[in-house]
C-alpha cells in the first residue's frame, strides 16, 4: 500500500487548481442511466471512486468513454450512454467497496421499473443506514423489499406515480436518490425537508439541462414535474468545495498564502466565515479564493450541519488546524456517530486533543511532532496530512487509498505550493 511522507515546516504559497467535486460526480454519473442519450460531463475529477463507479455503469449495460480534458477545466471528460441496460443489479462486491453505488437505485427504478441494489453497509464514520432513500421511494409507488442484504424495488407497472415525502432527517443521498426517481415519473413528486447542497444543485442542474422539469432547486423543498423521457447533455461538474476548503486549512497552519484557483465563495459560506474567524485572510479573487495566514489560528466553535451550516466533511480539516491554535477550540459532530477518528492518530503527533460523546476540544500546542500515521476515512485522512505539513520532523501517512478516493493528485498540487511531501509507492 502507497505511503505519503511529509517533512513539515514549508509555508504553502502559490495558486491550488481545484478539482471537479467528489461528491457532484458520484450523483451526477448515475444520470446516464435515465437517458438512451449520451450525457458527457466536463471536468469529471481522476479519482478513485469515480473510476469505482465507473465500472458500475459498465456492469449495468451504460458504455463510458474518456476523452481527455479540456484546457479550461482540471478534470477529463467523460461520455457515458446507457443506449439499453443489460442489468438492473449492483451487486454487493461493488457497493461494499463504494458507498455511493446506491445512488443508482432511483436512476434504475425510473429508467427500467426496476433495480436490485446491495445494502451498503456501514463504513469508519457510522452504520449510514438507507432507510429515508427507500422512504421516499416508496413514497413515489416504488415497492421494496429487503432480502439476503439487497435492496429488491418494484415500480408497479413499470413507473413510478407522484406523490409527496418530508424527510424527517436531512439527507444528501436520499434526497439524490429520490430526485433521480422522480424525474420521469407519471406525476408530480414533492419533497419537503431535502438537502441542498450545491451538490444537489448541481445535480438538478443538470436533470433540467437533459429535460427534467424541477422547481425550488437549492431550497429545501423541491417539486418534481415526471416527464416521459429525458435526453442527453453536456454538463461541467462544479468545483470541489471541499477539496478547497482542505487546502485552505492547510494554508493556515502553514501560515501560507494560496489561491484556489476554480473555488466558488458562494458554495462555501460556512467554511469561510470558520477561516475568518480563525484569522485568515480569505478574499475572492478573478479566479478563485484567496487565503493567507500569519500567526497562530485563533480559536474557533464549530458545529457541523447540513448545508448551508459548517460541513460535516470539513470537521476533521479544522481539528487539524486548531492544534496548534492559540487557545481552546470546541468541535460538535451533529451529523455522523464516530467522525472523530483522526483524532487518536492526530493525539500521536503531540495534539491536545479531548473528545466527549460529539463533542471535542481541542488545545493549542506549541508545536506538534512528525510520526507514522494511520489513515481511517477520507476527510480523516486529509487532517493527518495538515498537521503533518506543519510538524517537525518526517509524519509518514499509511493506508492513503482512501485520500485517492476524494482527492485528485494532492502531492502534486501542494508540491506546486512548496510543500515537501512524496508518495512511496508500495509496489
Ligand atoms: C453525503 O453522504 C456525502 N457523500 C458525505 O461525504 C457527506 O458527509 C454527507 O453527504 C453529509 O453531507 C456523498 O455525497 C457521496 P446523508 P450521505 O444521507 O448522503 C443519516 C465525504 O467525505 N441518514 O446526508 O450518505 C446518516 O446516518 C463523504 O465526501 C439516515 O439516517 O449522507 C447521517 O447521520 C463522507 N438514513 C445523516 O443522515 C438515510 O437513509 C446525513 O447523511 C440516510 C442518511
Amino acid at each position: 500500500m502507497d505511503q505519503i511522507v511529509i517533512r513539515g515546516g514549508q509555508r504553502l504559497k502559490g495558486r491550488i487548481p481545484i478539482s471537479g467535486a467528489k461528491n457532484a460526480a458520484l450523483t451526477l454519473l448515475p444520470c446516464a442511466l435515465l437517458t438512451d442519450e449520451p450525457l458527457t460531463l466536463r471536468n469529471l475529477p481522476r479519482l478513485a471512486d469515480v473510476d469505482g463507479f465507473g465500472h458500475l455503469l459498465n456492469q449495468l449495460g451504460c458504455s463510458t468513454t474518456i476523452e481527455g480534458s479540456r484546457p479550461e477545466d482540471f478534470g477529463r471528460v467523460m461520455t457515458a450512454r446507457a443506449t439499453t441496460l443489460t442489468s438492473t443489479v449492483a451487486p454487493y462486491d461493488i457497493v461494499r467497496k463504494m458507498r455511493a453505488s446506491i445512488l443508482v437505485l432511483g436512476p434504475l427504478l425510473a429508467r427500467a421499473g426496476e433495480a436490485t441494489v446491495s445494502l451498503p453497509g456501514g463504513c469508519a464514520i457510522g452504520n449510514r443506514p438507507i432507510d429515508l432513500h427507500l422512504k421516499a421511494l416508496e413514497a413515489f409507488g416504488a415497492e421494496i423489499e429487503l432480502a439476503s442484504g439487497y435492496v429488491k424495488a418494484v415500480a408497479p407497472g413499470g413507473r413510478l406515480k407522484g406523490g409527496k415525502y418530508t424527510f424527517p432527517v436531512v439527507s444528501v443521498g436520499a434526497t439524490e436518490n429520490a430526485v433521480m426517481a422522480a424525474v420521469l415519473a407519471g406525476g408530480t413528486c414533492v419533497l419537503e425537508n431535502a438537502a441542498r447542497e450545491p451538490e444537489i444543485v448541481d445535480l438538478c442542474n443538470c436533470l433540467v439541462a437533459m429535460g427534467a422539469h424541477i422547481d425550488g432547486i437549492g431550497t429545501e423543498t423541491l417539486t418534481i414535474e415526471g416527464v416521459d423521457r429525458l435526453h442527453g447533455a453536456t454538463y461541467r461538474v462544479m468545483a470541489d468545495r471541499i477539496e478547497a476548503g482542505s487546502y485552505a486549512c492547510a494554508a493556515v497552519i502553514t501560515e501560507g498564502d494560496v489561491e484556489l484557483v476554480g473555488a466558488k465563495a458562494d458554495e462555501m459560506e460556512a467554511t469561510l466565515a470558520a477561516l475568518r474567524e480563525a484569522g485568515a485572510t480569505v478574499e475572492e479573487t478573478k479566479s478563485g479564493i484567496r487565503v493567507a495566514m500569519s500567526g497562530r489560528a485563533q480559536p474557533v466553535t464549530l458545529s457541523t450541519a447540513p448545508y448551508p451550516g459548517f460541513a460535516t466533511d470539513m470537521q476533521a480539516q479544522f481539528m487539524a488546524m486548531a492544534t496548534l491554535g492559540a487557545g481552546a477550540s470546541l468541535f460538535t459532530e451533529t451529523i455522523f456517530e464516530n467522525r472523530y477518528m483522526h483524532v487518536p492518530e492526530l493525539a500521536r503527533m503531540g495534539c491536545d486533543i479531548q473528545v466527549k460523546g460529539r463533542t471535542a476540544i481541542v488545545r493549542g500546542v506549541d508545536h506538534l511532532v512528525g510520526a507514522p500515521v494511520m489513515a481511517t476515512d477520507l476527510r480523516a485522512s486529509m487532517s493527518l496530512i495538515i498537521a503533518g505539513l506543519a510538524a517537525q520532523g518526517t509524519t509518514e501517512v499509511n493506508r492513503v487509498y482512501h485520500l485517492d478516493r476524494g482527492y485528485e493528485r494532492l502531492e502534486e498540487k501542494l508540491q506546486a505550493v512548496g510543500a515537501d511531501i512524496e508518495r512511496i509507492s508500495a509496489g
